[in-house]
């Protein structure tokens, strides 16, 4: 657990000088839960499980009319801001899905064609308009570096309220990193939990915010392998390869993804992200096909091996995989759902209210 540092008893230019790492302490609460949810790295082992554990309950809470009655009472007073500028279906949905099932009520901005920011009021200002009416913001920027600065900014008014990064840039997406674990944690809890797995990554591994999330959390399970399967142009980058180093996580790199599949218990695979071209046709010129994952890769994957990707998806997963039981990207879609409900819930500190529910109704 951090021990908390004051956003509003740092200036912007020392905090953003300062390392994700050593960032990670400010976004904490007095209590150790989070508060502004910004970064993979403000999580640790305690926090990731307590999470899921929760995700958990809340899942199989929700599977009554009782339940949805007890969760959906749990944060009725509160509203949540989702100010997407940058396109979404999972992120967005999933979000607002866990707002609605935690009782808040929502409120989107997804087109500033139709805000203030056409008069040229600037972003930081709409989202200080955000914090008058709202309890949270929940927000997806291409501009790197800006949901850092909204959150310090709201830290340092008279109405702080956490935001949560639902995907800035290409450098991180956080909660789409949860989803992603408390996939892997339910797909191998009948095969020995998440320990002593490797995860094989494919695909546009230096452009794909989810992959640098997802590998940094893989460094608090045991014994984790990692390989990375890109054409050089696309491959992980340095600073991720640094980070595994420092923290003694064995890695590969390579061009051959069909020779790594049947090593692998998970293969994440991801799709070119050509949005982040510097040049027009820059990744048109890579050749892919090679790190297609086709209905004949299905005989190379172990029984137990599992298949998954953040979506949306182009061709790099062949639709005849679909049905296939280790095929879990659907179910990984969906437990974004139970995974932010949980985070949001943890946030605002509801956390026990339904741990001692499930304790007296489900367990
Ligand atoms: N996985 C993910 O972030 O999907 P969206 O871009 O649709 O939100």
């Amino acid at each position: 657990m951090f021990k908390r540092k004051r956003l509003d008893e740092i200036s912007w230019d020392e905090y953003s000088s300062l390392t994700q790492e050593e960032q990670a302490p400010f976004l904490v609460q007095n209590n150790g839960r989070p508060y502004h949810v910004l970064l993979a790295q403000q999580f640790d082992r305690e926090s990731l499980d307590n999470l899921c554990d929760l995700a958990t309950r809340i899942r199989r809470i929700a599977k009554s009319k009782a339940g949805m009655g007890f969760l959906s009472s749990l944060l009725d007073h509160k509203r949540a801001m989702l100010y997407f500028h940058q396109p979404s279906s999972r992120t967005f949905l999933s979000f607002y899905s866990a707002c609605l099932i935690l009782g808040i009520r929502v409120a989107e901005l997804r087109d500033p064609s139709i805000s203030s920011e056409q008069k040229g009021e600037t972003m930081e200002d709409s989202v200080r308009v955000f914090s008058s009416y709202f309890d949270m913001i929940i927000m997806r920027n291409p501009v790197q570096g800006f949901v850092d600065k909204c959150a310090w900014m709201l830290s340092n008014t008279d109405r702080p309220l956490p935001i949560i990064n639902a995907g800035p840039g290409k450098d991180q997406h956080p909660t789409q990193a949860l989803l992603d674990i408390y996939t892997l944690q339910r797909s191998f809890e009948k095969c020995g939990g998440l320990e002593h797995k490797n995860v094989l990554f494919c695909g546009d591994l230096k452009r794909g915010r989810t992959v640098r999330s997802l590998s940094r959390l893989l460094t608090f399970y045991p014994d984790i392998t990692q390989t990375f399967a890109a054409p050089d142009e696309l491959q992980i980058g340095q600073d991720i390869l640094d980070y595994l180093d420092a923290h003694g996580i064995q890695y590969t790199v390579t061009h051959d993804f069909k020779g790594a599949i049947p090593e692998a218990d998970a293969v994440y695979m991801t799709r070119m992200q050509d949005e982040w071209d510097t040049k027009p046709g820059e990744s048109a010129r890579i050749r892919m096909e090679d790190y297609w994952f086709t209905g004949d890769d299905l005989k190379r994957l172990k029984p137990t091996g599992v298949i998954m990707h953040p979506l949306p998806r182009r061709h790099e997963i062949d639709t005849a995989c679909d049905n296939d039981p280790r095929a879990v990207y659907w179910r990984q879609m969906r437990n974004g759902m139970w995974i932010r409900s949980a985070l949001i819930a943890t946030v605002f500190c509801r956390d026990s209210e339904i741990n001692n529910y499930y304790m007296l109704n489900i367990k």
